[in-house]
């Protein structure tokens, strides 16, 4: 039969990334131009449909604002999945997933299914970095990489998609 699923997931990553505007967009399928930034962190849910299951999606959006950073623990932990996000026209937010990655393989669930999210990619003439060495470093690191756009919806509802399909069929 079909099983059913329920996944914690997390979003981490800069302020501004556009955490909030991609589980916006996954979930009631909308995007705004002046989102306003998180405090503290937004739950939300939403359920996909695989080959041979349904997962629902239980969405810890945090804050990226760096006073909120101590919080992070208490949204990754027992988590099974997260979707590390950076700006692609934001070279800094690169390097905070990347210490958000280094994070979560210290403290987070050893089987965690990871994800890193360039996003902004509608902003082709503001990119400042490379499609390759997000995916190398993603490679290097044992994550799935997509570049996505909540503004137009490229690849995001994909990168749920692609996280259902990898979590382990209990
Ligand atoms: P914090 O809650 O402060 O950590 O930020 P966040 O990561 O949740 O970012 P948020 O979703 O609030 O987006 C920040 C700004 O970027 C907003 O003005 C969004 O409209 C914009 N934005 C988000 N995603 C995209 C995108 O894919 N393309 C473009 N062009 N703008 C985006
Ligand atoms: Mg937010």
């Amino acid at each position: 039969g079909n099983k059913s699923i329920n996944a914690k997931l997390v979003l981490l990553g800069d302020v501004g990334a556009g955490k909030s505007s991609l589980v916006l967009r996954f979930v009631k399928g909308q995007f705004i131009e002046f989102q306003e930034s998180t405090i503290g962190a937004a739950f939300s849910s939403q359920t996909v449909a695989v080959d041979d299951a349904t997962v629902k999606f239980e969405i810890w959006d945090t804050a990226g604002q760096e006073r909120y950073h101590s919080l992070a623990p208490m949204y990754y932990r027992g988590a099974a999945a997260a979707i590390i996000v950076y700006d692609i026209t934001n070279q800094a937010s690169l390097e905070r997933a990347k210490k958000w990655v280094q994070e979560l393989q210290s403290q987070g669930n050893s089987n965690m299914v990871m994800a890193l999210a360039g996003n902004k990619a509608d902003l082709v003439d503001s990119r400042k970095v490379a499609t390759e060495e997000a995916q190398a470093y993603a490679q290097e690191n044992g994550l799935f990489f997509m570049e996505t756009s909540a503004k137009t919806a490229t690849n995001v509802n994909d990168i749920f998609y692609e996280i259902a399909k990898r979590l382990p069929r209990l």
